[in-house]
Parts: C-alpha cells; sequence; structure tokens
C-alpha cells in the first residue's frame, strides 16, 4: 500500500501547530480537506488499490479526515479569537491597570514611630481594646468621680466586666491601660510600647474623632529620673519629625504621673499654617499609686510614661489639616502619601 497513514497524521498535526492566522487555517483545511486534498487522493485511490488494501485504506482516510476536522475546529477557535480581539481592541492604547494599593498614611506614621522607638530599645506589645474600668482608670489612680470616667468622655459597653460585679465594659479612652495590663504580668526592668486605637465620644470636627490612635510609652526601673523622660523625648522628636524640630514641655496633670507634662511641638518652623503650637503627647513620671495598683513593692520602682497621639503626629510631619482625612479614604487623599 502506498499510504502511511502514520506519517500524514503526524503531518497534519505538525501543521495544525503552525497556523498562526486565519490564512494558513484555511490553507490548511484546503490541503487535507479539499477537493484536490489529500483527504480527496487517498479515497480516489480506492479504486486501482489492491482489493486486500481497499479496507484499510477507506479506514485510515476516514481517521485522516476525522483528526483534521478536528484540528481544524480547534485551530479556528483560537484564530477567531485573536482575530476578532485584534478587531475589537486597539492594543496600541495605553492600559487601563489597576492602581496598586500601598499602606495607609496612619499605619506608616505608626510604623515610623514604633521603629524610632524600637531603635531606642522598646518592645511593641498590644493590649486590648475593650477594657475593663479598673484598667482603664481605677489602676491609673483615676478617681470615681472623675468627669472622665463620665459616659459622656467615655463609650461603655452593654456588658458587665466579668472581673467586677456591677461595672461595665468599657472601649479604652487612651492607650494608658497597657502599662496597668503590662506591669501586672511583668517585672522591672521594662522599656515597652503599647500602639493602638483609642475610642472617646468626641463630636467629630478638623481636629477632633471619636476614635483615633495612641502609642502609649512606659519605662521602669529602680533608677529613672525625669531628666531621662525629657533626654528620651527630644531625642525621638528629632529622629522622628527631623533635627529642625522645636518643642517645649507644658506643666501639666495626669492622676497616673506626677509630675506630669505635655509637649508642643512648633508646627510654623515645620512649616505648617495653623496654631503655633501643638500638642502631641502626654508624659510624666509614673505615679507610685500605680506602682501600688499593679502589686509592685512600695518605694522600689521609678518609671516614665507617655502617651502620643498618632494623627496629630502625622498631620505635623506630612502637613494635613483635617483629622477626618484620615479615615475618608478617599484615593485622591491617600494616593498622596
Ligand atoms: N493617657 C494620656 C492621654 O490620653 C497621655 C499620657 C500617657 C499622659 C502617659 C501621661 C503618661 O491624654
Amino acid at each position: 500500500m502506498k499510504w502511511n497513514f502514520q506519517d500524514i497524521q503526524k503531518q497534519a498535526q505538525d501543521d495544525a501547530q503552525a497556523i498562526g492566522n486565519p490564512q494558513e487555517l484555511e490553507a490548511f483545511r484546503l490541503k487535507y480537506l479539499g477537493k484536490k486534498g489529500i483527504v480527496a487522493e487517498i479515497f480516489a485511490s480506492l479504486g486501482p488499490a489492491d482489493p486486500a488494501d481497499k479496507a484499510a485504506i477507506g479506514k485510515g482516510a476516514n481517521e485522516l479526515r476525522g483528526l483534521v476536522e478536528k484540528l481544524h475546529a480547534e485551530k479556528s477557535g483560537w484564530v477567531n479569537a485573536a482575530k476578532s480581539l485584534e478587531e475589537q481592541v486597539d492594543i496600541s492604547l495605553p492600559g487601563t491597570g489597576e492602581d496598586l494599593g500601598h499602606t495607609h498614611i496612619l499605619t506608616q506614621t505608626m510604623q515610623e514611630i514604633i521603629a524610632v522607638l524600637e531603635g531606642m530599645g522598646f518592645v511593641t506589645i498590644e493590649t486590648p481594646e475593650i477594657e475593663t474600668e479598673f484598667h482603664n482608670f481605677t489602676g491609673l489612680n483615676i478617681p470615681i468621680d472623675h468627669p472622665s470616667r463620665d459616659a459622656f468622655d467615655t463609650f461603655y459597653l452593654d456588658a458587665e466586666d466579668p472581673s467586677s460585679k456591677g461595672r461595665r465594659l468599657l472601649l479604652r479612652s487612651h492607650t494608658s491601660p497597657g502599662q496597668v495590663r503590662i506591669m501586672k504580668k511583668h517585672k522591672p526592668p521594662m522599656a515597652v510600647i503599647v500602639p493602638g486605637r483609642v475610642y472617646r465620644p468626641d463630636a467629630v470636627d478638623a481636629s477632633h474623632s471619636f476614635m483615633f490612635h495612641q502609642i502609649e510609652g512606659l519605662l521602669v526601673d529602680e533608677k529613672v529620673q525625669f531628666s531621662e523622660l525629657k533626654g528620651l523625648l527630644t531625642e525621638f522628636c528629632k529622629r522622628f519629625f527631623g533635627p529642625k524640630v522645636s518643642m517645649r514641655f507644658r506643666p501639666h496633670f495626669f492622676p497616673f504621673t506626677e509630675p506630669s507634662a505635655e509637649v508642643d511641638i512648633n508646627a510654623e518652623i515645620l512649616g505648617i499654617q495653623r496654631k503655633k503650637w501643638l500638642e502631641i503627647l502626654g508624659c510624666g513620671m509614673v505615679n507610685p499609686k500605680v506602682f501600688e495598683a499593679v502589686g509592685y513593692p512600695k518605694g522600689k520602682y521609678k518609671g516614665l510614661a507617655f502617651g502620643m497621639g498618632v494623627e496629630r503626629m502625622a498631620m505635623l510631619k506630612y502637613g494635613i489639616n483635617d483629622i477626618r482625612l484620615f479615615y475618608e479614604n478617599d484615593v485622591r487623599f491617600l494616593k498622596q502619601f
């Protein structure tokens, strides 16, 4: 028999493989299935063929036709899809790709602050946003009748504190309860920071939000002095805002530190037109009453503590003038940082 069907099938497969456009697809069809194509030629050879070969030739021709039809159908789907894509889309136009996201400016600021403080030896610990009155107030020497305990100044949950009958759980109003939690669990010396969200039922405006972020710092050892607190925060501000920064310590009162101060940053020097001095943090030497509340031996330890507002720091560093911008998630704002 003059036909080697194996070779012919192999050739058809190779030919199909090489098809790259509609013209080549049509040439392929004609080569095998056309009036003068290979399949027709094989059938035409049946007449003069040796009777013993006829069955094999017929079978071979039918199989070849089946294979070529299958290959043609596969390729035509592919070629037509490619063709119609080219017709529909101007591939020379610039793409409309998705913008890649990136870390939110508040998270970036948190990470920068944490990096500076960790670089100075502090260790980061997170404590819960849902707190007890003990951690948020009592352990911090905030008396039972203090106005900050009022429901106008603290969000209370509709859930009883399982550790204190009749007392409700609340959303922490500052990160200072982290001090109480950490000291209850660990012995000095320690240098820790507690970053996270805090909540206060304030009316929302350009500088207030019912939720914002703080980073608490606490350093406890047998000998700690106010001068170290000053030195540490001065160095911190230089590293965070840059060497140009100008700051001041202003006497203040907190029940859990004594003496206490607030730190203001000179916004003018940072090139921000707003109030001249902007408060960024509260600080002081840990009040011995707090050491007492966490069960430390009387008179043994001294400590320094500070709590800074992350939004305020970001506003000063990046020249943002409205706190609400942080939470609106408008990409025109977010994209700038
Ligand atoms: N918790 C205080 C506040 O939210 C800040 C502070 C922290 C002050 C630690 C002193 C020491 O205003």
